[in-house]
């Protein structure tokens, strides 16, 4: 796959993973993205996941038509890219890993080999290939502290490591901003800061073409990806509607869940709902950060709250959840507490407004909690 008349796509499919990263679910498996910037002297963007080496070397070999790599440039060292750093040199020894300090030591770590014999980049630092110069451009924490990306000027083309990545094989030709979404925010989610930087660095470049670690090559009207990252990396409300994310362990709860969405819908609102239990975790996440109001309904459980919810509110918590407004359903038979231990949970989050009143269930959904809900919902959508 040709990506620009110099530049071609080395990458592979992986339908194989169950887990990436050990956590999330990819149904429609991933890509490890890797590419050859064809010149006077040949550079090979990061490598792929361990169990793809051969097929990675096979492309390299296919693209290059007999030519050897002179440059191995690693981007990120996360395993997915760089665990096959030691099967190239030995492929192409005479070729130079580019990398910086920084990534130098974590590839010693991980990997144990030595690059010091390679060129080390600084933030700023160029690398000429003949028609091509490449600029580096560090990107810490985005999505780990190495992270660089790589400008082309010739050919107007960001090479974005894991930003502008979506879970998804290429073959699968899926829509891009849900999986993109669930990627984002489940693993860079955290560092929105860090991307905002990074974007104003961007802002500054002519650029036609992104080429991300992960997910398809983006090209045309890039003002959509770019607009979409800045809305998560600014935690900004993308969509207006109500996520309703809940627990139940006899039915009671769901229903409560589900008579305030249907309330809210008759009041014209957008609103999604999900069973905790039975849903993707990653992907009701990101809804909670795709939307501006959320609702969460539980139950009252070990004098805590149920398990489920609990792993959903540090999900959000710790990738920064603001600036949205959240009401709480709870449910406790003798000793309701959910609200209250759902509070303290997201005192951690700024700019968050809690509605009042919160629903609070004794057992079964009765007369007086659907007169609650009905408050609950007038005050999310005044
Ligand atoms: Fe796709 Fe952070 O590695």
């Amino acid at each position: 796959m040709k990506i620009t008349n110099d530049i071609v796509y080395v990458g592979v499919n992986d339908k194989t993973i169950d887990l990436f990263e050990g956590h999330y679910s990819v149904p429609r498996g991933v890509a490890y993205n890797s590419y050859v910037i064809i010149d006077e002297k040949i550079a090979v963007m990061d490598t792929v996941d361990a169990r793809f080496g051969s097929e990675w070397l096979e492309n390299i070999a296919a693209a290059l038509g007999g030519r050897k790599p002179d440059y191995l440039i690693v981007q990120h060292v996360e395993p997915d890219h760089s665990s096959n750093i030691a099967l190239f040199l030995k492929t192409y020894p005479d070729a130079k890993v580019v990398c910086n300090a920084k990534a130098a030591e974590m590839i010693k770590n991980f990997f144990g080999v030595d690059v010091s014999g390679g060129v080390t980049v600084q933030n700023g630092g160029i690398l000429p290939l003949g028609r091509h110069t490449l600029n580096f451009i560090f990107a810490p924490m985005v999505h780990w502290p190495e992270v660089m990306m790589t400008y082309d000027a010739t050919d107007k083309v960001l090479f974005s490591a894991d930003a502008f990545g979506k879970f998804g094989a290429l073959d699968e030709n899926e829509p891009w901003d849900d999986e993109a979404r669930r990627y984002y925010i489940g693993i860079v989610g955290k560092y929105g800061a860090q991307v905002q930087a990074v974007l104003k660095k961007a802002a500054a470049l002519e650029i036609e073409t992104i080429c991300p670690l992960h997910g398809p090559v983006l090209t045309g009207d890039l003002s959509h990806y770019l607009d979409l990252y800045n809305t998560w990396s600014s935690y900004s409300v993308e969509s207006d509607g109500v996520v309703i994310a809940y627990t139940s362990v006899y039915g009671n709860t769901k229903k409560a869940a589900l008579v305030a969405a249907e309330k809210l819908r008759e009041t014209g609102a957008e609103v999604k709902t999900y069973d905790l239990a039975r849903s993707d975790m990653a992907a009701v996440v990101a809804e909670a950060f795709r939307y501006g109001k959320l609702v969460l309904a539980t139950t009252t459980y070990n004098a805590d709250i149920f398990p489920y919810m609990r792993e959903f509110i540090a999900c959000i918590v710790e990738r920064g959840f603001r600036n949205r407004t959240v009401a709480l359903i709870e449910n406790g038979s003798w000793a309701p507490m959910a609200a209250k231990v759902m509070k303290e949970k997201l005192a951690a989050c700024k700019d968050l407004a809690i509605v009042e009143p919160t629903v609070s269930i004794k057992s079964g959904v009765k007369p007086e909690n659907e007169a609650q809900i009905d408050a609950l919902v007038a005050e999310l959508t005044k």
